[in-house]
């Protein structure tokens, strides 16, 4: 049976072509760890890591290659930015619309560092309520906001420059989860002006999994205190993280291989134009809500298709269980979904979803196409009608 992969938001499969060269390249050919040693292969690999982070900056329009900040995943930088931007006794305005990466720095270090966290509102498409974002910032000013940029359940993008403002005005620093939405739409930096912009890089990147990156502009390091602390090749003798970036926030070794992948995914997103690439997503995105929206027992949640939105599509079936008919789907059809409350309770209970144990999600990525859209709404259709 054929594998209709539409997972997206949890990772991006497959990958280009170079990507799966250039990693392969580099663990065939030069193997090394980067930044300590002094024989050809480790300069080599200590330049893998330097172009990474060049690729990376010229995406996000960071003038300064140092400002981009490397990790595991999204989850490991928005830790870096929220607990390294925190003190004690500071205040936090959020949303509902959080990820759990989100969500649970800031519930885990609410009580140690004594914070007074906010989480506000959002619509019935899980837009966050604007009113209440500027006058919890106004009531009593925060020390940041922890925003998403763009939803992995509703799909919504949220207004961020018009939320960096507000929290500007209030003199807060701006913490910006961007994990659904870097390499799905076009961004920079300084376009969304936001202090920390944390994301992934093997969702909508393109890299390989095991990524992700912090971009920081000019300037905010010097607020941002180290979050892992380790041997980072030099300085060994300091007690403490170097001062300088990005070796400030990299302790341990490089994922070197993945980073070679992450460079040959910039540079193919760049040639083919990451506007183009989103034109084509959003074509399927509004191709399959319409499909969906078609079919009798079907409900879909989150942002509608005319709104500013990314390629996730949840929805609820009548008389299914959405765990139940993700495995359904992929049984009788391949159909790769991702079912449940996707790391984002809140949301889920602002959608109303919660309580029947989350919704169904079909999540779009540059490499479906039009048959596979299709081939996915025939099987909601076939599988839904069962039940009728
Ligand atoms: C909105 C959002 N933020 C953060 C994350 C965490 O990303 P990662 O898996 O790279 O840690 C995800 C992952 O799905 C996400 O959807």
């Amino acid at each position: 049976m054929q594998r209709i992969y539409l997972d997206n938001a949890a990772t991006t499969w497959p990958k280009p072509e170079p990507v799966y060269e250039a990693v392969e390249r580099y663990q065939r050919d030069i193997g090394a760890s980067a930044g300590r040693g002094a024989y050809r292969e480790a300069g080599e690999a200590h330049r893998v890591v330097d172009e990474a982070r060049l690729a990376c900056a010229q995406l996000l329009d960071v003038p300064e290659p140092r400002q981009i900040i490397f990790g595991c995943n999204a989850t490991d930088l928005l830790n870096l930015a929220i607990v390294g931007m925190l003190r004690r006794g500071d205040r936090v305005v959020s949303t509902v619309v959080e990820h759990n990466s989100v969500l649970r720095p800031l519930a885990g270090w609410r009580e140690p560092l004594e914070l007074d966290v906010v989480h506000v509102g959002c619509d019935a498409h899980g837009y966050v309520d604007l009113d209440e974002f500027r006058r919890e910032c106004q009531v009593k000013p925060p020390r940041i906001v922890a925003i998403n940029h763009g939803s992995n359940v509703s799909g919504a993008i949220q207004p961020v420059r018009e939320m960096a403002a507000i929290a500007r005005d209030a003199g807060a620093f701006v913490v910006l989860d961007a994990a659904q939405s870097l390499g799905h739409v076009p961004l920079t930096l300084p376009e969304l002006d936001v202090d920390l912009l944390a994301a992934s890089a093997h969702k909508g990147l393109l890299g390989p999994a095991g990524t992700g990156l912090l971009a920081i502009r000019p300037g905010v390091e010097q607020h941002l205190r180290p979050w892992k602390l380790g041997g980072t090749g030099g300085d060994s003798d300091a007690r403490i993280m170097p001062e300088a970036l990005p070796a400030r926030y990299e302790a341990g070794s490089h994922n070197v291989p993945a980073l070679a992948g992450v460079t040959a995914a910039v540079r193919y997103l760049q040639e083919h134009g990451v506007a183009a690439m989103a034109e084509h997503e959003a074509a399927l995105t509004v191709r399959l809500m319409g499909g969906l929206a078609d079919i009798p027992g079907v409900t879909i949640y989150g942002a509608p298709s005319e709104h500013r939105r990314l390629g996730v599509v949840s929805f609820a079936v009548a008389g299914y269980d959405p765990q139940e008919f993700a495995t359904m789907l992929d049984a009788s059809a391949g159909v790769q979904a991702r079912a449940g409350l996707h790391c984002a309770p809140l949301l889920h209970r602002a959608l109303g979803s919660h309580s029947m144990g989350g919704l169904v999600r079909l999540s779009i990525g540059w490499a479906n196409t039009l048959e596979q859209i299709d081939a996915a709404i025939a099987a909601v259709e076939q599988l839904s009608a069962a039940t009728i």
